[in-house]
């Protein structure tokens, strides 16, 4: 095995980190730097240090794995104190993504160089903490408080040549980049050049020392959403402390700060949610190494609103796509939509002029099926939610399509099994469930169907990553995972407005915990008649939203729904006219309103949601708990401090939600639906948690 840290002798020596797959700094690492920098101190014979990392990326982070167990000496500050205290010039050969701890390396050392599609940042606060090793008081002394402070409150990185403009790297070099950073090293000892301390930087920092109200103009501009999340104000905090504090208490400072994120229930929700992100798209039974189709070309059926926001998600990632319409008006709207969004980005600032050109020169539109999937390697259906339909769409993209395409449906309910028997080729076909608006979505539920190819579903996983997606395997139901908890969570909705409650406090309910809306605000904005058609297809009845749309209140598309929407404006205001209409129908049903708290409100939503998580799971629909988590956090805007809703149950206990559960079935009249699901029961009553389910098996 190689060595975990390599010292290379030479009047430059090299260091290098081999810890694939990221080199994250394990204790092990650590360990191996403050023995590697030791050794270089005391070797006479070497003059100058070069720091780099072998495989794809210079250190990507701390290595969060380690953060659920104490501590491991040596701490990085100890390996920092050596290099800081390094007579001999130390300088990072960058490549790859040095983030995190891994970035607060590269800014101890002396100078930064990076081969020019090195990404730098500090996405601490993507897991609930913030840079813990130094890089909130190098980072603002290095680059400024104005530029260091949106780093780390945003997490991304930024481009190496972003990077040589603010002075956090000194050079960017084209080939090999240890040699780049090795020649560098012998330039800086030719010139006798300073050894540059981040820590001794003060230029940047002064107009802050003499005016700090500076600061507060810096923290209005870079502060996103901030609500309900710990880690973004203690990070301003300790930002603030570089410029009021010495560099050695503001760091002791933040070390503590850092320390009490770690151990909170947010950065541990946060944890694992990147954890689970990256096992969602892992499925047990189909070897890793299962070689995905080669996708050099898409087709998509159907240019309503999904199906031109995933064409976009293909011409996004360079892939040539085809776009399928009935007629050429739809085609021609479809295809002016997508202009239009391309366009509001470019205008936001979010898109080169010439990059949407490129995008929009990918795409081409036709209305004639077999021409359009012809040379399709994947063809993505996105037509009207109709088994009918789909069944005879597939059956002619069966004769139509290349033998090995991959042939996906966006369906969000159907039954695959069945659209793929509309075909001679079941295993080639599998559900890619994309969400609304399909070009910013992160989560694309890919669902598995009984005769799916292993390869199918590898090249369905490979192309969702590719698009920029977070893929989640599920299994065939109705409305799959996310859809069918969503269901379970509308069970008790409108039975809470006829007791009491209003549309606002519902929402309020779930906004009040972070989602971004609540499930009357997310019906307005999907519009009422949708789920209006639903129910007088199957003859089911919703009183109060089907009384709204009887009086033409549509939700935002009309100006009014559960909320109006005053003169085009997207936030709901309660209404007076919508509280007479609940009233009465209360008054209808003999129901005494009473008050309804905000507890009481969330655990009606909640609990039967994650009950019918935990159903899925014992259906073997999901294949462990933390892919539900995954689907609700990327699909459903649940706050990702929570962790997702199996995480959040194991917190509040489960013996809990079977009780409340219990009552809440008993007093809807026992509906079989609320009732606690047998895996809970069981779960409940051993002491048990979803996420032991994962230890178990
Ligand atoms: N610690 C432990 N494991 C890590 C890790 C880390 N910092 N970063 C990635 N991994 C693991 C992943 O879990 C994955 O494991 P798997 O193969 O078993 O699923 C494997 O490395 C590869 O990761 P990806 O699939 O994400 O690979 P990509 O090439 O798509 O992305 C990356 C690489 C951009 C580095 C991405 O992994 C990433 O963003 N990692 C996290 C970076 C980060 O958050 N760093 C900060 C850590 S906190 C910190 O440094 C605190 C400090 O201030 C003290
Ligand atoms: P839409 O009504 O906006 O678009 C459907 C488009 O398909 C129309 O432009 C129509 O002209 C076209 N079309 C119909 N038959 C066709 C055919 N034979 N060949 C080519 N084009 C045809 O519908 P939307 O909302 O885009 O939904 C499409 C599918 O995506 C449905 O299955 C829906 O359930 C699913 N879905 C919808 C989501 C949403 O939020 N709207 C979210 C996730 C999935």
């Amino acid at each position: 095995m190689a060595n975990i840290v390599e010292l290379r002798p030479g009047a430059v020596a090299v260091i290098v980190v081999d810890n694939p797959p990221v080199n994250a700094l394990k204790q092990a690492v650590r360990a191996g730097l403050r023995d590697a920098f030791t050794r270089a101190r005391d070797d006479a014979g070497i003059h100058a240090i070069v720091l780099t990392a072998a495989g794809r990326t210079f250190m990507a982070g701390a290595d969060i794995t380690e953060f659920d167990k104490p501590p491991q000496p040596p701490g990085l500050v100890e390996v920092f104190d050596l290099m800081e205290a390094s007579k001999k010039p130390i300088v990072a050969a960058l490549f790859g993504t040095p983030l995190g701890g891994g970035l607060e390396v590269a800014l101890t050392c002396h100078y930064r160089v990076a081969a020019p599609t090195t990404r730098l940042g500090l996405p601490e606060i993507k897991l609930g903490i913030l840079p813990g090793a130094g890089g909130t008081q190098r980072l603002p002394r290095l680059i400024g408080v104005d530029k260091a402070l949106p780093m780390i409150l945003s997490g991304d990185p930024i481009s190496a040549q972003e990077a040589l403009a603010n002075g956090l790297v000194d050079e960017i070099v084209e080939g090999d980049v240890t040699e780049g950073a090795i020649a560098f090293a012998r330039r800086l000892l030719a010139e006798k050049a300073p050894l540059k301390r981040a820590r001794d930087m003060e230029d940047k920092l002064k107009p802050y020392r003499d005016n700090p109200k500076l600061y507060d103009e810096v923290v209005a501009k870079s502060a996103k959403r901030t609500r309900g999340l710990a880690a973004p104000a203690a990070a301003i905090e300790c930002v603030r402390w570089s410029f009021e504090k010495p560099f050695d208490e503001a760091e002791r400072g933040v070390r503590e700060a850092f320390q009490k994120l770690r151990e909170g229930d947010q950065s541990k929700a946060q944890r694992h949610i990147f954890f689970a992100e990256r096992e969602a798209a892992k499925v047990p039974d189909i070897p890793a190494s299962t070689k995905p189709r080669d996708i050099k070309r898409a087709a998509v059926i159907g240019a309503g609103t999904m199906g031109g926001g995933i064409s976009m998600c293909f011409a996004n990632a360079g892939i040539p796509v085809t776009i399928i319409e009935t007629s050429q008006e739809a085609l021609d709207k479809g295809l002016a939509t997508i202009k239009r969004n391309y366009e509001n980005t470019v205008k936001r600032g979010g898109l080169k002029a010439d990059e949407m050109e490129r995008r929009v020169k990918l795409m081409t539109g036709t209305t004639d099926l077999a021409a359009g999937v012809r040379e399709a390697d994947i063809v993505v259906e996105a037509v009207f939610e109709d088994m009918g339909l789909k069944k005879e769409v597939f059956g002619k993209l069966d004769k139509l399509a290349k033998p090995d395409a991959v042939l996906a449906t966006n369906t969000s309910y159907l039954n695959v099994n069945e659209i793929g028997k509309a075909t001679a080729r079941p295993p080639s076909v599998l559900g890619m469930h994309f969400f609304s608006p399909a070009n910013v979505m992160r989560l694309l539920e890919i669902v598995r169907g009984a005769e799916t190819a292993p390869d199918v579903l590898a090249t369905a996983i490979a192309v969702g990553r590719k698009i920029g997606k977070v893929p989640a395997v599920v299994g065939v139901t109705h409305g799959f995972v996310g859809n069918r908890m969503l269901h379970a969570r509308g069970i008790e909705a409108e039975r809470m407005l006829l007791e009491g409650a209003l549309p606002q406090d519902v929402d309020g309910a779930l906004t009040e915990f972070g989602f971004p809306m609540g499930p009357f605000g997310m019906g307005d904005l999907a519009g009422l008649d949708v789920g209006w058609r639903v129910r007088k297809a199957s003859g089911a009845k919703a009183e109060i939203a089907d009384a709204l749309v009887d009086a033409g209140r549509y939700g935002q598309k009309t100006g009014k729904g559960f909320y109006k929407y005053e003169g085009g404006s997207r936030s709901p205001t309660p209404d007076p006219d919508v509280e007479k209409l609940i009233v009465e129908a209360s008054v209808r049903h003999g129901v005494k309103r009473r008050n309804l708290d905000r507890k009481e409100i969330f655990e009606r939503l909640i609990f039967p949601l994650i009950n019918e998580g935990a159903r899925i799971l014992d259906e073997g629909i999901a294949m462990r708990p933390g892919d539900i988590d995954v689907i609700w956090v990327y699909g459903y805007g649940w706050p990702v401090w929570t962790g997702g809703p199996m995480h959040y149950a194991d917190r509040v206990g489960l013996s809990y939600i079977r009780d409340r559960l219990a009552e809440i079935a008993a007093r809807a009249g026992n509906n079989p639906k609320l009732e606690p699901s047998p895996l809970l029961m069981r779960l409940a009553d051993s002491g048990g948690t979803f996420a032991g389910l994962k230890k178990a098996a």
